[in-house]
């Protein structure tokens, strides 16, 4: 049984992983109307993950006797300057979730929840992939994909690591 404080904690992390999934998708929204196709791409992409994170939650919560809640979302903003400012907001709101997750592993190890503890190492994992990642497609920008956006639209899925490396949702 999960005890209340991290139940509540996992909670708000259900909500975040929403949200994030949500401002994603606004992002993509916003690239695919400003003929980006392969960075909406990206952004439908990362958008699909991170419901599936929402989802991991709302089933670990359950499976441990608590309740998932499903919460609303606040709007995220529908427009932004360019692309490279929208992956720094991108990179900015990851390393928020990566400190939010590092909070619940530091609760798990003051309540010593074992069970919880060793469930968000995958995410912990999962954080280092996806701010490197982001890094990654802010380096590429620097070196000059301002200049050509036709390029960096066409090659920005290749930047992706293989979805293989993540296990399912289960
Ligand atoms: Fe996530
Ligand atoms: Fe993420």
């Amino acid at each position: 049984m999960l005890k209340k404080k991290v139940e509540d904690i996992c909670n708000r992390q259900v909500e975040r992983e929403g949200y994030s999934s949500n401002l994603y998708l606004a992002m993509a929204s916003w690239a695919e109307t400003n003929g980006l196709a392969g960075v909406a791409q990206w952004l439908y992409v990362q958008s699909d993950e991170e419901r599936l994170h929402m989802l991991k939650f709302i089933k670990y919560i359950n499976e441990r006797g608590g309740k998932a809640v499903i919460p609303a979302f606040k709007k995220p903003p529908a427009d932004f300057k360019n692309v490279e400012e929208m992956f720094r907001e991108v990179l900015k709101h990851e390393q928020f979730v990566t400190a939010s997750i590092n909070e619940i592993v530091a609760l798990t190890n003051d309540e010593k929840d074992f069970n919880t503890h060793n469930f968000l190492q995958w995410f912990v994992f999962e954080q280092v992939e996806e701010e490197a990642s982001v890094r990654a497609i802010l380096d590429k920008l620097k070196l000059g994909g301002k200049s050509n956006m036709y390029q960096f639209d066409r090659d920005i899925m290749s930047l992706r690591a293989p979805a293989s490396s993540a296990p399912a949702v289960g």
